[in-house]
């Protein structure tokens, strides 16, 4: 493992979901690469993907519909170069993901497609109810048998590095050290942050990590504001939320409130109108009828065997005493995709010299306000894809200041004052907080009350003496922290991330006095003209457009 500081590395990938695993295959075969993976499991938001992947693969559809669809749904914000590259080299890249081993459905040979909202033609290549899965599996068997690729787990990244205008490498947290490592360009796949929401389709690690960090680089973040709320995740008491796929009501399935009414019956595309408005209208709903769910119906599906078409959501509502074709699925609105992030070109370059975002940390202009319906894996291989060509520049290094300082749990604010379960519990408030404030229905009382409140909260933290070691701007290493102090650590990084990214949202979320795609404002609920343009935030300015 000593290798890994020993190493001069080409470039460092940040996240093993689809954006990192494939960035690390397109990258050129003679550089040496380091992929970062946070977790020592295989979990990821690609993995838990489910509806599918677009691309235009029938003769009826064309790369123009496509892009239309994508335009429309993206709310007057889409940048027409992102989508054009994007549309025409979907297909091309569904040809080299079966070529690496992905096996989509077929129906009498041909490559299955589902429908899902916003999309004018079946153009969601699927497996099963398990595409994310199948997806991660093939890259990562893929990234296995590269030997310029080192796939590290359990190791994480802390800081990105800058020096002389150019990024130089990350600074991590490995076992119980605090240490270096150099290269000489990094690449942020950190995925997106749904889990800054108390509900959400998405897994814990999804908190934004990468915004806080791409920030503190210095790099430019692009319309923060611009959260998907998926409007079926499955809602039950004491159990975690779970996304029910929109290929479910792509197939037929249709949703009742408490009335067994449809609650969306006003809707252009009714079940599937774009996810906000059926999200709005969920919301609406439930509010009025004051529940906490509506029903989805899958007793109207017509593929012929429903439950072999979505093995995983059977399964997982039959585990919790749900029979999906005996009674409506319970549903809710859920925090699930982010189109803001680390602006970057077409090229995956942020406007850090050798710094890269790909994927949902990203914001390239192809999802402008909305995303349109499984847009985002492919958008995770499109932009990877951009890496083959990429040009790198010299290191730049600097020396490591105060190696061997020791650290011990006594030396902790926090631990001494409160107890490690005092900052989960500040996790699970701010949740709720940005879910109340932030959630599918925003206004300026609600956020600027909780903008102050986190601000607040986040410069109080920052006088944790181990949490000011850690972003100082000099370079310095810890060689052995005692075990509990590791663990609060990672706990205060948690914390403290998930602080500065909902800050961000929020303040886009003020900043923007209008309602589009994503973002919806109960005291600007229209569209106006002067708004169609980009939020930019970046450390030292104040938020422009
Ligand atoms: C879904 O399966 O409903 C989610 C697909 C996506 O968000 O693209």
């Amino acid at each position: 493992k000593n290798d890994i500081y020993s190493t001069n590395w080409d470039v460092i990938v940040i996240g093993a979901g689809a954006a990192g695993l494939m960035s690390s295959l397109e990258l050129p075969s003679n550089l040496k690469i380091l992929l970062l993976n946070r977790n020592t499991s295989k979990r990821s938001s690609s993995r838990w993907a489910q509806g599918g992947m677009a691309a235009v693969t029938r003769i009826e559809d064309s790369e123009d519909i496509h892009a239309n669809d994508t335009i429309k749904a993206g709310a007057g914000l889409c940048d027409s170069e992102a989508v054009q590259m994007f549309v025409q080299s979907a297909p091309r890249l569904v040809d080299r993901l079966m070529k690496l081993g992905m096996e989509f459905d077929r129906t009498s040979g041909k490559l299955s497609t589902t429908l899902e909202a916003a999309h004018t033609h079946r153009r969601v290549l699927h497996v099963k109810d398990r595409t994310g899965k199948a997806l991660v599996d093939v890259l990562n068997e893929q990234v296995d048998q590269r030997g310029n690729v080192l796939h590290q787990r359990g190791i994480r990244v802390t800081q990105i590095w800058v020096e002389r205008g150019k990024c130089s490498g990350v600074q991590v947290l490995d076992g119980p050290a605090l240490r270096w490592i150099q290269a000489k360009a990094v690449v942020l796949a950190t995925g997106g942050g749904g889990h800054l929401f108390a509900n959400t389709t998405n897994p814990t690690q999804a908190a934004g990590e990468g915004i806080a960090l791409a920030w503190r680089s210095g790099a430019c973040i692009e319309d923060l504001e611009f959260f998907q709320f998926h409007p079926t995740a499955l809602k039950l008491d004491n159990a975690p939320s779970f996304l029910i796929s929109e290929a479910v009501r792509g197939e037929g399935a249709v949703l009742v409130d408490s009335f067994g009414e449809s609650p969306v019956a006003h809707l252009e595309g009714k079940d599937l109108a774009s996810r906000d408005q059926v999200s709005r209208a969920l919301f609406q709903a439930m509010q009025k009828q004051k529940v906490d769910h509506i029903g989805l119906d899958v007793k109207s599906i017509s593929v012929e065997d429903v439950a072999a078409r979505f093995p995983s959501i059977f399964q997982r509502c039959r585990e919790l005493g749900l029979e999906p074709l005996k009674e409506a699925i319970p549903v809710a609105p859920s925090a699930h995709y982010w189109m803001g992030g680390v602006a970057t070109n077409l090229k995956a370059q942020t406007n850090v010299k050798g710094l890269f975002a790909i994927g949902e940390v990203a914001c390239t202009g192809l999802h402008g306000a909305n995303r349109l319906a499984s847009n985002s894996l492919m958008e995770c291989l499109v932009f990877a894809n951009q890496m083959r060509n990429i040009e790198l520049t010299d290191y730049v290094t600097s020396d490591i200041l105060g190696n061997n300082l020791s650290f011990n749990k006594s030396d902790l604010r926090f631990s001494k004052e409160q107890g490690t379960s005092y900052l989960s519990k500040e996790i699970e408030k701010l949740r709720q907080l940005c879910w109340r404030a932030a959630g599918v229905d925003r206004s300026r009382k609600g956020m600027n009350s909780a903008l102050i409140k986190v601000k607040r909260d986040y410069e109080n933290l920052l006088n944790e003496p181990l949490l000011n070691l850690v972003f100082s701007q000099s370079k310095y290493e810890i060689n052995e922290f005692e075990e509990l102090a590791r663990r609060d650590l990672n706990l205060l990084l948690d914390l403290s991330n998930r602080q500065m990214s909902s800050l961000l949202m929020l303040e886009a979320c003020l900043f923007r006095e209008e309602s589009r795609g994503g973002h919806f404002r109960d005291d600007f609920p229209t569209s106006v003209p002067f708004w169609q343009c980009h939020t930019r935030q970046m450390k030292g300015k104040n938020i422009h457009t």
